[in-house]
């Protein structure tokens, strides 16, 4: 049952990596490769991506989110003992083409119907969020796609979610946030979106600066939350 309503959004803003598009699809789609090892290094891989992400705006050693996923890659494959160019090439060319969660295309839909904005926000790199958003079949719904790369620096730093106001032409206050990443939840939220966390995996609330509005389990809520 839908409790909460956010009156008054007139866009809604996504992350992508884990709240639109399947970032374990591409190690899954290498089982014949990694067999059970498929798991730990997509936990691996991730972890670790994120991880340089912080390690280098913090050190003010920025690169792009390409090379980041490869470095993050390449410990996950020298920790797992999976060291092989081909397989290294593989997985990279996947990660291009990351599956959707599978309501995200109808969701968008309904949401652009209802006269609302649609944008990605991310990491990702413009070459990357356009590949995804292509193979999933969503492309033509957003009016923007935003990367870290305009300001060369990653989530949670406020510069990036400024971008969405600034492009979207609308106060932080008009833009609904939505990441299934709590620690972008609450970024965003304590940066003045209003937020939903998409908490895909149940995780428990994060111990940072400031909980999102609301939690939903996934993006077939939204709609009904945003929509007046
Ligand atoms: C992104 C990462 C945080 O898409 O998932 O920005």
């Amino acid at each position: 049952m839908i409790t909460t309503k956010l009156p008054g959004i007139q866009a809604c803003v996504f992350d992508a990596y884990g709240t639109l598009f399947d970032v374990n699809s591409a190690a899954r789609t290498a089982q014949d490769a990694l067999g059970e090892n498929w798991q730990p290094l997509a936990e691996l891989w991730r972890t670790k991506q994120l991880q340089y992400t912080w390690l280098r705006g913090l050190a003010g050693h920025h690169a792009d989110f390409w090379q980041v996923t490869g470095d993050a890659l390449d410990f996950a494959l020298s920790t797992l003992q999976l060291e092989d160019a081909a397989l290294r090439a593989r997985l990279m060319n996947l990660y291009m083409v990351l599956s959707a969660y599978p309501e995200v295309p109808d969701t968008l839909r309904r949401l652009k119907a209802a006269g609302m904005k649609l944008a990605l926000l991310s990491n990702g790199t413009p070459a990357m969020l356009a590949a995804a958003a292509t193979n999933a079949g969503i492309a033509d719904l957003l009016d923007a796609t935003l990367s870290v790369e305009e300001v060369k620096v990653y989530k949670p730093h406020p510069s990036v979610y400024e971008l969405a106001c600034e492009r979207l032409q609308l106060d932080a206050s008009r833009i609904c946030f939505l990441s299934s990443n709590g620690w972008d939840a609450y970024s965003a939220k304590a940066f003045g979106f209003r937020v939903l966390w998409c908490n895909r995996f149940g995780q428990a609330p994060e111990r940072i600066p400031e909980t999102p509005d609301a939690q939903i389990a996934t993006l077939v809520e939204l709609p009904g939350i945003v929509i007046a």
